[in-house]
């Protein structure tokens, strides 16, 4: 009987052919709208001799990270990054937008005297990895916070401001903010600087966002779907992750995706689970009812099949959940379910935008390549595998390969500064 509940609940998690088929055209039908409503970037395209120093930020992923990036152009081109990570504390996170702002302001400062580079006025791209609208290469609008943000008067404003505002107040030093970038076109715009066939660029981490070369050469951002899309297989767990999160109702496709989200429904899982009587004899520890223990990385230990089931055991038991061998095969079976429904959505979403690419070119046949960062996508044991099988089999006309980029964003961000900077020299 308790078997049968088990399977009964996690059943909701499974999801066939046709469903997936179903995320694609939907997913589908949100780009096409996107692309009505939306006011598009013009793309800008990196020349081989584009060179000079820059600042770059990365703010809205695992870490807050400060880079240097030099770009030589030349025989062979280079591109040399330094970078420093910060903290940023959660009452910073979650305190006003002055706070915020002045905090990354000083992190810069530490980083600039770090690198003896504090002086000339250096241009700067600042990839800032939360939903924006973007108006031109300098401005980017905050729609509403994501990924554990909650800074007063931000939302609605935009950041490039926010920032220079910062530095005035500072009174320091100056810094020329040249591009508001998003992580999905760091990356692509990095991995096409070496394969030229990347038109497509993928992340899955703390959150999860796709971006690829539009006909007309537009850059277009698949923000999330603000609520719209809602896959009729939405569980409870789905439901209440959404309800507690700082964003409610907001970018829930994502919600099912990415690692900020997958351990809190499996941690709802488990709480039913022990309430049912399956799990933990019954007592939910303060530790279960705690939000966000279950970090990407825990997920990714735990599914790993090298791990000997005392091994899964020892990281629950860091975690503070005291379980027998049973128990951990029932959480190892729940993280497998969440965790694989993830990369099947992913892969149905991925499909989406490769195939709308062959279409745009009236191909019959595709060849492209996705660029790719964040922590769920290189961690975890099968989600890689999982996305790709699912993508093969929703999209066949197309053949895809995945680039993984090392600090995509950091660099994308100063390539793409190196452009505005040109651009603007150009036209002045
Ligand atoms: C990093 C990028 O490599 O990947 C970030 O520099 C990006 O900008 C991140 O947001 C995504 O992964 P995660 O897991 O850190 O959110
Ligand atoms: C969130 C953000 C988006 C970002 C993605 C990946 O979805 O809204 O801008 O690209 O996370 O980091």
């Amino acid at each position: 009987e308790q078997h049968r509940q088990i399977e009964e609940t996690l059943a909701h998690f499974r999801l066939t052919k046709d469903m997936l088929l179903e995320v694609k055209k939907r997913m589908r039908t949100e780009m096409d709208m996107g692309l009505r409503k939306q006011t598009h970037e013009k793309a800008v395209h990196s020349r081989r001799d584009e060179h000079g120093d820059f600042l770059a930020l990365d703010l809205g992923g695992t870490n807050f990270r400060v880079l240097l990036v030099k770009i030589r152009s030349g025989k062979k081109r280079t591109v040399e990054t330094h970078n420093k990570i910060y903290a940023i504390p959660i009452e910073i996170m979650q305190g006003t937008g002055e706070e915020l702002f002045d905090h990354i302001i000083s992190c810069i400062s530490d980083f600039l005297d770090y690198m003896g580079i504090k002086g000339p006025k250096m241009p700067l791209g600042f990839t800032f990895s939360l939903p924006c609208k973007q108006t031109s290469l300098d401005t980017g609008i905050l729609i509403t916070w994501t990924k554990g943000f909650k800074a007063t008067d931000c939302m609605g404003n935009d950041v490039a401001t926010l920032l220079r505002e910062a530095i005035k107040r500072r009174e320091e030093f100056d810094l020329d903010v040249v591009a508001v970038v998003n992580d999905t076109v760091g990356t692509m715009m990095t991995c096409a600087y070496e394969e030229p066939t990347c038109e497509v660029g993928l992340i899955v981490g703390t959150g999860s966002n796709a971006c690829y070369m539009e006909e007309m050469k537009n850059v277009e951002m698949l923000e999330g779907n603000d609520g719209r899309m809602c896959i009729n297989m939405e569980t409870i767990y789905d439901r209440l992750v959404d309800e507690y999160s700082l964003n409610a109702g907001k970018q829930r496709f994502e919600k099912m995706i990415s690692g900020m989200y997958l351990g809190e429904i499996v941690r709802n899982i488990l709480i039913d689970f022990t309430k049912k009587g399956f799990l933990f004899r019954g007592q939910i520890s303060e530790t279960l009812k705690t939000r966000g223990i279950f970090q990407t990385k825990y997920l990714s230990q735990i599914e790993s099949d090298r791990l000997a089931l005392l091994q899964v055991r020892a990281i629950l038991q860091q975690l503070g959940l005291n379980s027998t061998c049973d128990h951990s095969i029932l959480v190892k079976t729940v993280c497998g379910v969440v965790s694989k429904r993830a990369a099947q959505l992913c892969g149905a979403g991925m499909a989406a935008v490769v195939d709308k690419i062959r279409e745009n070119r009236g191909l019959d046949h595709l060849n492209v390549t996705v660029g790719v960062d964040g922590t769920l996508y290189k961690l975890h044991p099968h989600f890689s595998r999982i996305m790709y099988q699912t993508m093969k089999e929703l999209s066949p006309k197309c053949n895809v390969s995945f680039l993984l980029s090392e600090d995509g964003s950091g660099k994308g961000a100063a390539l793409i500064t190196a452009v505005g900077v040109r651009l603007r020299e150009e036209t002045s």
